[in-house]
């Protein structure tokens, strides 16, 4: 059978347009189309705006998903925190929909993952819902406004004015809009909920929950039929098993079913099985709906002494933090961007991601659920500022509302092993009396009702929650930074804890200023960048060492989530306003963060290879820094590293054996001051002498050569290198290309300290979306056909043109270097 599935159950769409064909029976016409293109957009307030009769055709043609700020000028008086781009404002998007006269007797949904903020959904100029919460998934009932075989106008009002913020939230409708056309007897959305049990003995037990609604005036009879699904569409596994209903007028009924398995592959990070549940809705022989709702078998227990265990195993979490841009392009998700991300992600070892702060795109656990990643699905920042919660006399249906949307959308994902309520809630942990423990309960019932399966966690920051009861009905306790979890364990040794936030470690890619900072907070102030020897962290933060030395020490807890995984739009600690005391001018404050282990383009700062070393110990990994281009400085020292798995390395200067070096061996102490720790996970060499020419590192894993890596002078900047990252890319409009961009020497060198700006030209079915370099200050706008390299490096980012064919090809051009192009095909 076919992978055609409800949008509404949290599980993949595939394709443009998807018809039911349900075989042999089937007579529904079930349908979900993602409303991709054929969008008009609107900047600012717009009298008319819902009106049917309103001529769009001056406005833009844009296509979905769209964040209108990223293609803004980056504006050095606006706010760093939020990235310095015009997000704050008003839009409008319009699109026509043909609903066929043969759906006359249908219902008509739009199901939105996303609008930021504040959507306002019309069908043919009346308002027919929306949402207050720009991060979570809503749908609208459209049925009562649509005109049947007609073209019908949908239009949305999407409004930032008073959205929050402490990074770059986008604007718009950033996520996947779709239309669900579907029989007035259906499984209801986000109605499915599967769940499973491993006994001790080793069986699992699967329940199915289904909720089946009818929308006649009459009560209906129907039979809802379940069936297991194996893994790889393998065909039915367990099932058919039936039961018959009669669901009221206009009303809802439940079906519980349940399967028992005494063979099963388990769901986990090495072998992410995935079965599935399809359930049909049938009537006589007729069927109304199908459903196929994946999910995976998995015992996820965590434990207060031993952390967490996965299918019998513990398991520690190697995790980072994502927030939900995706760089140059803005908040608009792209599916191929969020797997490109947990790819580099993924091959640096880590093995859980926190989808910080906010309800992710459902796509991202769809990923994480085929890649064995492991996620804290968290709904909110803060409940009193950036939670879109403007009344506070709202707490109660706000939470209600959000909290169901969010936990029936993703309950299902085997991937999700925990719930997070909240990120550091200051109003609440600060807080001494009763109203917030009774916050913190009434959430925690919410989540519960739709999901029992599931531990509840809130990311603190602040140890005055510790002389409370405020946070008795949460399941673990994640803490961020500075071990807090360790008091934290002393006063609640029946908790499970998590260490929510690590590290929030600094640095710019490619750039090194000697000598070595002495603090953690020692800035390269007048460059407004971060040093890449891995010595800076923000204040309240420590270095990776640190972090590394302390998931040794303390095995209750479950694991850490580095801050950040990637570079984000805005929060450009230490460069913002509010280090030091806020003296920094407006304009000399960046625009992204320096805490990203990967720059904001997804090209590796030293960091990575730094977490990939000790978390992927079964990769080799042999890096060198820094550069080895410091004219000016001959026979200075300078110090080099060398990240690796290995144990030991043997450094050559032009031949010449600096020595070896040995990682210090046994468990070390967690001290966040000494220099010492740094020993048992790099090794260096304090005092190279510099000389330009060749510097090489052999590697040793227990007295074994593991490989070796050279890091050499580069000549003259002579030419330009393009590096595509994908050979082949789908027509459907939405598949991406990062082709890296570089300078280097006649020998093909990278030039570390090439600026220049490099022109881009496109022929072929695509189109450049996004172009960047990785640094945290640069102005140049996201869109266009130009950027100065950073480091010797940039990016620019293409987008397949829909129902096309053929070979792109990308030309890079800068006066003086002999120009370069890269090839990659659209379509079959
Ligand atoms: C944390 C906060 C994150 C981010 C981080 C920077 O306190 O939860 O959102 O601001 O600090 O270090």
């Amino acid at each position: 059978m076919r992978n055609v599935i409800s949008p509404f159950v949290g599980a993949p769409i595939v394709g443009f347009l998807l018809i039911c064909a349900c075989a042999p029976l089937a007579q529904c016409e079930q349908r979900v189309e993602v409303l991709t293109d054929g969008w008009r957009f609107a900047p600012g307030p717009q009298e008319r705006g819902a009106a049917t009769d309103l001529a769009d055709a001056g406005w833009q043609t844009v296509q979905i998903p769209h964040d209108w700020a990223i293609s803004g000028k980056p504006d050095p008086q606006l706010d760093a925190a939020t990235g310095k781009l015009p997000w704050r404002g008003e839009g409008w998007y319009r699109r026509k929909v043909k609903i066929s006269a043969e759906d006359s007797t249908r219902r008509v949904y739009l199901l939105f993952d996303g609008v930021m903020s504040e959507a306002k959904v019309y069908v043919n100029g009346e308002e027919a819902g929306g949402w207050d919460y720009g991060y979570n998934s809503f749908w609208v009932d459209a049925t009562q406004f649509i005109k049947f075989g007609e073209e019908n106008v949908i239009a949305v009002h999407a409004d930032t004015t008073k959205h929050r913020s402490r990074w770059y939230p986008g604007a718009g409708l950033y996520r996947k809009v779709s239309l669900y056309v579907c029989e007035a007897i259906h499984a209801e959305h986000w109605g499915t909920h599967v769940s499973s049990e491993v006994s001790d003995s080793g069986e699992a037990t699967i329940s199915v929950r289904s909720e089946i609604r009818n929308h006649l005036t009459t009560p209906q009879d129907i039979s809802a039929e379940l069936v297991l699904l194996g893994p790889d569409e393998q065909g039915a596994i367990a099932g058919p098993v039936t039961e018959s209903k009669t669901i009221p007028a206009q009303g809802a009924v439940v079906v519980e079913q349940e399967f028992k398995l005494k063979e099963f592959e388990a769901w986990g990070v090495e072998s992410p099985t995935l079965y599935s549940v399809r359930l049909r809705v049938m009537q006589e022989d007729r069927e109304l709906d199908q459903t196929v709702t994946p999910f995976g078998v998995r015992k996820v227990e965590f434990t207060p002494k031993y952390g967490l265990y996965l299918n019998g195993k513990r398991l520690e979490l190697r995790g980072v933090n994502l927030h939900h841009d995706q760089g140059p392009l803005g908040a608009a998700f792209y599916p191929r961007a969020m797997q490109r991300q947990l790819e580099i992600m993924k091959d640096m070892g880590v093995n859980a991601i926190r989808t910080s702060h906010n309800a992710p795109a459902p796509e991202l656990l769809e990923m994480c659920d085929r890649m064995g990643l492991l996620v804290i699905d968290e709904l909110f920042d803060k409940w009193d500022d950036t939670a879109d919660l403007h009344d506070q006399k709202q707490f109660e249906p706000f939470m209600r509302r959000n909290i169901g949307n969010f936990v029936r959308r993703d309950r299902n994902h085997p991937c999700v092993i925990v719930w997070s309520v909240g990120n550091e809630i200051g109003a609440i942990l600060g807080a001494k009396d009763e109203r917030a423990k009774a916050k913190v309960d009434f959430v925690a019932e919410q989540f519960r009702q739709h999901d029992n399966s599931r531990p509840l966690l809130m990311a603190c920051h602040m140890l005055q929650v510790l002389e409370t009861q405020t946070l008795d009905s949460m399941d673990i306790l994640g803490w961020n930074y500075r071990r807090q979890y360790l008091p934290s364990h002393e006063r609640f040794p029946k908790m499970s804890h998590i260490y929510t936030e690590s590290a929030s470690a600094l640095s710019t890619r490619g750039f090194y200023k000697l000598p070595l900072p002495k603090n953690k907070t020692d800035f390269a102030y007048d460059e407004r960048q971060v040093d890449s020897y891995d010595h800076n962290a923000a204040k309240w933060a420590d270095i990776p060492d640190v972090e590394f030395a302390r998931m040794q020490a303390d095995r209750f807890c479950s694991g850490e989530f580095v801050w950040t995984g990637f570079d984000y739009l805005g929060e450009p600690t230490p460069y913002d306003h509010n280090w030091d005391d806020g003296k920094r001018p407006a304009e000399d404050q960046a625009r992204s963060s320096y805490f990203g282990i990967v720059d904001l383009c997804g090209m590796p700062k030293d960091r990575y290879y730094l977490y990939r070393s000790h978390w992927a110990p079964a990769s080799t990994t042999i890096h060198i820094l820094p550069h080895w281009n410091w004219s000016g400085r001959d026979g200075e020292p300078t110090p080099v590293y060398v990240y690796t798995n290995g144990d030991e390395a043997e450094l050559l200067l032009n031949g010449k054996s600096l020595g070896r070096q040995k990682k210090t061996e046994g468990k070390p102490e967690p001290d966040a001051d000494s220099d010492e720790l740094m020993g048992y996970y790099r090794l260096r060499w304090a005092d190279v002498p510099y000389e330009p020419g060749e510097l090489t590192a052999v590697a040793y894993l227990k007295g074994k050569e593991i490989g070796s890596a050279t890091m050499r002078t580069a000549g003259d900047p002579e030419q330009l290198r393009l590096t595509p990252d994908r050979k082949q890319l789908a027509a459907d409009g939405l598949d991406l290309c990062y082709v890296q961009i570089e300078v280097v020497d006649a020998a093909g060198v990278l030039c570390p300290h090439a600026d220049a700006t490099i022109k881009i030209s496109v022929s072929g079915p695509a189109e450049a979306v996004g172009i960047a370099n990785g640094d945290p200050t640069s102005m140049n706008p996201f869109v266009g056909d130009s950027c100065p390299l950073f480091h010797g490096k940039a990016m620019v980012v293409l987008r397949s043109k829909p129902g096309s064919k053929g070979v792109v090809k990308v030309t890079a051009s800068s006066d003086g270097l002999e120009s370069a192009s890269a090839s990659f095909a659209v379509g079959e």
